[in-house]
C-alpha cells in the first residue's frame, strides 16, 4: 500500500509516501523544520502542510517523540509540554480529514527495522536505539514489541543524569565532542542496557546511523551491534507501517 509517513522530531517534521510491502520512499522526503514552541497546535498546522503538499487522502501514520497510548500523547521530552496527556490521533484527525494512527517515534522505526532492515527474522531479544535530539528505544522479544520503553531516560548513577542527556547525538554536537569521546559515553550507556536486558542484537537508528564506523568501534559488547538498515528514513517508513491494520 501507499501510505503518507510523517516523522514528527525535536528539530524537523519530515514526511513522504511510503511503498509499505517494500519498506521503501516512493517520494523525496519533505521536511519542515519544527516550530518553538513545539506546541500541538503549531506542529499539527506542519502535519497539515505536509499532507497538502502531497495532496494526501487515506490512512496517516506519525511517529511522534513521546509515549503514545490509544492516540493520547502522553509524555514531552522534547516538545512542549501541551502533549501532556493530548489526544492527538483524534486533533490530527479532524485537522487534516485522514484516519490517524501515531505512535511513539522509536516504536515506529523499531517495526521498520524488523519488517523490512537489521532485525528481519532475527528471534530472541532485539532492542533499537535512535540518536538523535533524544534517544528513542523500543524491544521485540521473538518479533514481539514491548511498546513505549524510553530507556533514553535510564537514570545514569555515576554520571548523574537522564541517558540522553549524557550521550544523545545532540549532546555529541552540542558540546563539541570527538567520536572517540562519544563513543567511550555510548558504551557506557549500552554497557548498562546489557546488563539489565541481556539483549541478543542491538540497533543504532537515527540520522547518526550512517556513520556507524566512526563510533561502533568503541562499543565493548557481548550483544551483536549492527547499524539500522533503512537509516533515517525507519522513522518515516515506520510510521506509515504503523497505520496497517495489524501491524504490531
Ligand atoms: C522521548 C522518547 C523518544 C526519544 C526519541 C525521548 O526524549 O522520551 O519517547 O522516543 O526521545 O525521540
Amino acid at each position: 500500500m501507499e501510505i503518507l509517513g510523517i516523522d514528527i522530531g525535536g528539530s524537523g517534521v519530515k514526511g513522504a509516501l511510503v511503498d509499505t510491502e517494500k519498506g521503501e520512499l516512493i517520494t523525496d522526503r519533505l521536511r519542515i523544520p519544527t516550530p518553538q514552541p513545539a506546541s500541538p497546535k503549531a506542529v499539527i498546522g506542519v502535519v497539515k502542510e505536509i499532507v497538502d503538499h502531497f495532496d494526501y487522502q487515506g490512512p496517516l501514520g506519525i511517529g511522534f517523540p513521546g509515549v503514545v497510548m490509544d492516540g493520547v500523547t502522553k509524555t514531552a521530552a522534547n516538545v512542549d509540554n501541551g502533549w501532556i496527556n493530548y489526544p492527538a490521533a483524534r486533533n490530527i484527525a479532524l485537522t487534516t480529514n485522514c484516519e490517524v494512527v501515531i505512535r511513539n517515534d522509536a516504536d515506529v522505526a523499531g517495526i521498520a527495522e524488523m519488517y523490512h532492515g537489521a532485525g528481519s527474522g532475527i528471534p530472541g531479544v532485539v532492542m533499537i536505539f535512535t540518536l538523535g535530539t533524544g534517544i528513542g528505544s523500543v524491544m521485540f522479544v521473538n518479533g514481539h514489541i514491548v511498546p513505549n520503553l524510553e530507556l533514553g531516560h535510564l537514570y545514569l548513577r555515576n554520571m548523574k543524569k537522564d541517558a540522553e542527556y549524557f550521550c544523545a547525538d545532540r549532546v555529541r554536537t552540542e558540546n563539541d565532542l570527538t567520536w572517540k569521546e562519544w563513543g567511550k559515553r555510548l558504551n557506557i550507556y549500552f554497557q548498562y542496557i546489557e546488563f539489565l536486558f541481556s539483549p541478543n542484537r542491538i540497533i543504532i537508528g537515527g540520522g547518526i546511523s550512517k556513520k556507524h564506523k566512526k563510533y561502533l568501534k568503541y562499543l565493548d559488547l557481548q550483544a551483536e551491534v549492527v547499524p539500522a538498515k533503512l537509516r533515517n528514513e525507519a522513522g518515516i517508513v515506520g510510521a506509515a507501517m504503523a497505520a496497517l491494520p495489524g501491524v504490531d
